[in-house]
Order: structure tokens, then C-alpha cells, then sequence
């Protein structure tokens, strides 16, 4: 693949598609009026609640919120990933994709995968048909799955003996070096090389595309290792890659919930016994990056975790990871299992229907969060309860401003029995003690699944300083309890933010106000106007946009507020400063053609949106290869020194 695709050339092609077209070579639209209506594709639609505008180029599902323009859209109704889309509309009007410039990497990438591909060929077919496959099968059999499941996973057989893989793919000098670096073979003593998977049943691991990038290998007895996984490729990343998220996706029209669970034979038993949305993590902790990935993919993401004194730790950890997460479209629940189940055995034994009753049943991570702060306390007394809110709202402090929290701090109100107004005086102070944007989740880079990011930004950096509460009423320190689902390093681990942009711009005299300016403007004289709203992702940095995405959610909280309301409740923050400063501006717009001007804007602030989005996933698309491309060179240089 070639470098970056230019800016200007998603702009020309965004224009010369007509979005109309391409959803209607997908799925049934009805005209009516400048619109196409139809049943939405992207969650379970018995009203036409999915709309196109083909004059702005974007479309929106008024039950699910799914909205964006026609690289969007193919991308989440083809599973396709940026480049996928983009090349397929572009063919489609015959346009010409142009390149910035030469990926350096792509060929390697493709090597790689090439070779990847064929050892999983091969290890699927010794599943099949070498003359020693007879204990795998049976393995496979004695645990229960069929010969169709083990298809769906490609689950594959890695025979005894030294160099099954080797003496098939390692045939030149060169070739040799290829089957090291992607980690098919090791390199013992006297230089000798031999396959990595010896005697194992082999799980691929695929991306999100479905291609295998990387292996697990089980023992088929008690030996230990239990488990081998590829080492870190060009193209394999533990901390972000889930196991089973693309059998998860084939599996299901929706994923409307993921399942992540800890192993490989908990994914592959769940999916048998109709369970088909679990992935498992490679034997690492839950980063942020994979709840990240996740949160592109479902809206609801529930967490196993063991039902002992390590499970109850794990999850504990695991909170602090999840809270910058926790929004009103996205959402975490807790599942403990009873002590000595995994989801494996517990599937077999209740059977699918007692398993998803516990699944429906899971804590959400809310309450989980007071459930595990309770019980370290005796909340008959008084002096408990007002250690459960001082424990509790330096975390909640954490969940960005929105429903949810709202929703979390009523929850706390109730078993503390404070007054709800005491908190949110208490949470401010706390608040105003934490740098300005900790509210705000990992911030997303904007590309949906793809390849996997480099994990060598991951791995150094911890938890940005700004998440962490401000004071000593934290979790007690973790333990490091290797064995537990999060261990105490990895779950601090998280991505890098992107540097934060200032979210807010005030106004400057003589200077143009950028659009999301003009829309608070109109919100501040009618804050009534918020009913209708766009959704406003998270990691747009169009000036003051993050604003109006605050706007839009205490409006939905204070449905009838009068101006000044609103401004009384932002008085003496930064936003308050704005709004004031935007009352002070020139009337934009006469009130008679506010409510007109207003839903104008709006549409226009979206298609800023899809744009920005739209050249951010161009960079993401570049940024990958970049830094595959550093990490090759750090494992190079790494190498050489040995
Ligand atoms: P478990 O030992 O709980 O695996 O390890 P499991 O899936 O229940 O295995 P079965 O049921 O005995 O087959 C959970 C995960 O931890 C990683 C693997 O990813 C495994 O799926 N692991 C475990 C390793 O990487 N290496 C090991 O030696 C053991
Ligand atoms: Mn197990």
C-alpha cells in the first residue's frame, strides 16, 4: 500500500460521490422530499429512522445515532477498513487515488503477511490431514467442540517434531530471516533454528479484516508453557489486540455487546454454546487501547472477572481504566463469575440461557464502583458513609460530564444519604483541583479498526498524570498479582493522549467566530434549541466544538432551562467566560430565523465533522505505517546490539 492519501483528493471524492447512490446499492431507500429514509443497517430498525441527505453528503439514524458521509458509511456496512473505502468509491467514479508518498514499509508489512498466511494454511491443514493429528482432534473433541466452531476460528494443529514449519517455508537464506521476524521460528543455542509451535493446537489471531497476524498455540496436555503467542510483529501488538473480535463481528449483524473474557478457549467454547461476542486479551492486561478499540465496535462492553479476593482486585483496577470511558452511548458492565468458573466451564455446566441471564444481569461499572468501595466499609455508620462519598467522587470525578455520571452521582447521593446539590459542590472543588480536560475520555484517533497501532507509544507511557485523582483516597496500591486478569503495571498503562488542543477559543474582535461559536451563541439566547442535537465525537478538535458537546448534554438534563439558567450554572468556569463574551458579541442572527439559522448550523457543524474526521482517519491511515515503520527500526537496532 502507498502513503498518505491527500486531503485535497478525500475532499474531491466526497464530492463527486453521491452518497444517495451508494446506500442504495446496499439497502433499500425511499425518496421523500430532498431525503432518502430507509431502515437503518446498523442496528434493528422496524422504523425508517435511517435518513440521506445527498445535497450535504450525510447520512443519520435517528434511532442509533449512526451518522457520517459515504467513506463512513462503506466502511461500517462493507467492514472495510479507511483505505478499503476510500478505494472503492474512488473506483467507483473513477478517480485515481493519488499518494503523498511511498509507504517504506508496505512491502514488508505484505511480506509478512504473505508468510503469516501460509503457516496458517499449513497448521489448518495438519489439523485435517498429518499423519500425527490424531491427539489434537481428540484434544479438540475431549473439550468439547465441534468441527465447525474449530472451522469459524481456523483453529489450526502444529505437529511434534522441530521444524514442521521450517523445512516448508524457511527454503532461502532469506526466507529463514522472514520466518524470525515473524516470530514462526526461534533460534536456539549454536544458532540452530526451529519452529516456535511445537505440538500445540494453534488459535489464529486476525485483525479486524479477518487476516491472521499472529499465533496462540495450546499444549495438549499438562506441560507448561500452557499457552505461546507470537511475539510483537510489525503487524501483531498485544496491548490492542482482542482475540476473537473478528469471528465476533462475522458472527453478528450488530455487536451489540462484547464479552471480554481472558482466554482463547473461553472465546472459542462461549461461541459454541451460542455465545458468538466474547474476545479474550493475548495473556495481557485490559489496556486502554483495547477498550478503545472496542468502544468503535459496540456500545456495551461486559468484563469478566473471577469471583475470588484476585477477581475483586482485578476489577477494582480495571475501574480506573474504565471510568474516562463511561459515557452515555458507551458502557461497562462487570460480570463476576462464581469462584473456580471461567466462562469455558460455566457455559458447559449452566448452559447459554443461565449464562446470559448473568450476562443481562452484570453490575454496571457504576455501581460496581460503590459496590467495591462498600464493601470495604460498614455502612450503618455514618462516619462510613461520608468515606464512601470522599472515596467515590475523586473516581467519578474521572467519568466525563454527561448523563451517565449524572446518573452515578444520584446513585451516591442515595447510599450516602448527602444531598445531591452537597456532592456537586464537593465534586467541583475536586474538579477544580485536576487540570482542565480530565474529563475527557482517552482521546480517539479517529480511524476505525484497522491495523494495529504501534504499542511502542504504549508500552512507556502510563496513565497520563492528568486521570489520576488528586488525592491519597485512591485504590490501596496494587499488587502485583501477575496472575490476575489486570496486572497491577498494565493497567495503568495507557495510551498516550494526543497533545489536548485548548477547547476553547473566545471571541476576537474583527475575526470571523468559528461555527461552533455561532451554534452556543444561539443556544445562550434559546437554550430550548439544544432539542435537536448532532452527536459530537469525543476526539473533534474544532474549536469550542467540546463546548457545544457539553451544551447539548445539560440541556438534555435541564430540558426547559431559560437563559439564565444556563449561564448561572457555567458562571465562573471557562466556559462561563465564553458564553458571557459571546452575549456580548453582535447579534448573529434576528430571532425570528434563529430556529432556522440554528438547524443551518448544525448541519454545517457536521459536515465539519465528517471532514475533520475524515482527514484524521487519513492521518491515522499514514501515522500507522510511520510508526510500524520506527518500531521495525528500534527492533532492528535492538538486534544489532545483541
Ligand atoms: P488460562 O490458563 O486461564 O487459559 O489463561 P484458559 O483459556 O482457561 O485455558 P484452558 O481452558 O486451560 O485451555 C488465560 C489466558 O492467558 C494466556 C492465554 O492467552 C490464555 O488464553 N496464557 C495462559 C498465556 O499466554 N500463557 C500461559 O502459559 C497461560
Ligand atoms: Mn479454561
Amino acid at each position: 500500500m502507498a502513503g498518505r492519501i491527500p486531503d485535497s483528493f478525500l475532499e474531491t471524492l466526497t464530492d463527486r460521490v453521491n452518497l444517495a447512490e451508494v446506500v442504495s446499492a446496499r439497502m433499500p431507500l425511499k425518496k421523500s422530499g430532498r431525503e432518502y429514509t430507509g431502515r437503518c443497517p446498523f442496528h434493528d430498525d422496524s422504523s425508517p429512522s435511517f435518513s440521506v441527505n445527498p445535497d450535504k453528503g450525510l447520512y443519520h439514524c435517528f434511532g442509533c445515532g449512526a451518522s457520517g458521509g459515504a467513506v463512513r458509511f462503506v466502511m461500517e456496512f462493507d467492514r472495510v477498513d479507511f483505505i478499503g473505502a476510500v478505494e472503492q468509491l474512488a473506483s467507483q467514479v473513477g478517480l485515481e487515488i493519488p499518494r503523498d508518498a511511498e509507504d517504506p514499509d508496505a512491502r514488508q508489512r505484505a511480506a509478512l503477511r504473505a508468510l503469516i498466511a501460509e503457516a496458517d494454511t499449513l497448521f489448518r491443514g495438519a489439523l485435517k490431514q498429518h499423519p500425527e493429528r490424531d491427539p489434537a482432534v481428540h484434544y479438540l473433541k475431549k473439550r468439547g467442540l465441534t468441527g465447525q466452531i474449530a472451522h469459524h476460528f481456523g483453529l489450526g494443529f502444529a505437529p511434534p517434531g522441530w521444524r514442521f514449519l521450517y523445512d516448508q517455508l524457511a527454503t532461502t537464506a532469506e526466507a529463514q530471516k522472514a520466518c524470525l521476524e515473524a516470530g514462526l521460528t526461534t533460534q536456539g543455542s549454536a544458532q540452530r533454528e526451529y519452529d516456535r509451535f511445537r505440538n500445540r493446537i494453534i488459535f489464529p489471531i486476525r485483525d479486524i479484516r479477518g487476516r491472521t497476524i499472529a499465533f496462540g498455540g495450546r499444549v495438549l496436555d499438562d506441560s507448561k508453557p500452557k499457552y505461546l503467542n507470537s511475539p510483537e510483529t510489525l503487524l501483531f501488538h498485544k496491548s490492542d489486540t482482542l482475540y476473537g473480535l473478528y469471528e465476533a463481528r462475522q458472527a453478528n449483524r450488530v455487536l451489540e455487546r462484547v464479552l471480554v473474557v481472558e482466554g482463547y478457549m473461553d472465546v472459542v467454547a462461549l461461541a459454541q454454546y451460542g455465545i458468538p461476542f466474547a474476545v479474550a486479551t493475548l495473556g495481557t492486561a485490559l489496556t486502554s487501547a483495547h477498550l478503545d478499540r472496542l468502544s468503535r465496535q459496540t456500545n456495551q462492553v461486559v468484563l469478566c472477572f473471577d469471583g475470588d479476593t484476585a477477581g475483586r482486585r482485578a476489577a477494582e483496577r480495571a475501574l480506573d481504566l474504565v471510568l474516562p470511558f463511561l459515557t452515555d452511548q458507551f458502557m461497562v458492565r462487570y460480570l463476576f463469575l462464581p469462584d473456580g468458573e471461567d466462562p469455558d466451564s460455566l457455559v458447559r455446566k449452566e448452559g447459554k440461557d443461565a449464562f446470559l441471564t448473568r450476562l443481562n444481569a452484570a453490575t454496571s461499572a457504576g455501581d460496581a464502583l460503590l459496590d467495591l468501595l462498600e464493601a470495604q466499609l460498614d455502612m450503618r455508620r455514618m462516619d462510613s458513609r461520608a468515606r464512601l462519598s470522599a472515596l467515590a467522587l475523586p473516581k467519578i470525578a474521572r467519568v466525563p460530564k454527561g448523563i451517565y455520571h449524572a446518573l452515578l452521582m444520584d446513585a451516591l447521593s442515595e447510599r450516602t444519604g448527602v444531598r445531591r446539590s452537597d456532592l456537586d459542590e464537593r465534586l467541583e472543588s475536586i474538579r477544580d483541583s485536576l487540570p482542565p480536560i480530565h474529563v475527557q475520555p482517552p482521546v480517539k484517533t479517529g480511524h476505525l479498526d484497522q491495523e494495529p497501532v504501534d504499542t511502542s507509544a504504549l508500552a512507556t507511557e502510563g496513565m497520563p498524570p492528568e486521570t489520576d485523582p488528586p488525592d491519597h483516597e485512591d485504590w490501596s496500591p496494587a499488587p502485583s498479582d501477575v496472575a490476575d486478569f489486570i496486572s497491577a503495571d498494565e493497567a495503568m498503562h495507557a495510551p498516550p493522549e494526543r497533545t489536548p488542543v485548548p477547547r476553547l477559543v473566545m471571541p476576537i474582535i474583527g475575526r470571523p467566530l468559528p461555527l461552533a461559536s455561532k451554534v452556543l451563541w444561539m443556544l445562550v439566547q434559546r437554550p430550548d434549541l439544544a432539542v435537536d442535537r448532532i452527536e459530537i465525537p469525543t476526539h473533534s478538535e474544532l474549536p469550542n466544538i467540546q463546548i457545544v458537546a457539553d451544551l447539548f448534554l445539560w440541556t438534555q438534563a435541564n430540558p426547559n432551562a431559560s437563559t439564565a439558567k444556563l449561564v448561572g450554572y457555567y458562571s465562573g468556569t471557562e466556559t462561563g467566560r465564553l458564553l458571557s463574551a459571546l452575549l456580548k458579541t453582535e447579534p448573529l442572527v434576528a430571532d425570528q430565523d434563529l430556529t432556522r439559522e440554528y438547524q443551518d448550523a448544525l448541519l454545517n457543524l457536521k459536515k465539519q465533522l465528517v471532514t475533520e474526521s475524515l482527514k484524521q482517519l487519513a492521518r491515522d491511515a499514514t501515522s500507522q505505517s510511520m510508526s510500524a515503520r520506527d518500531l521495525h527500526q528500534a527492533l532492528t537496532a535492538h538486534r544489532d546490539k545483541k
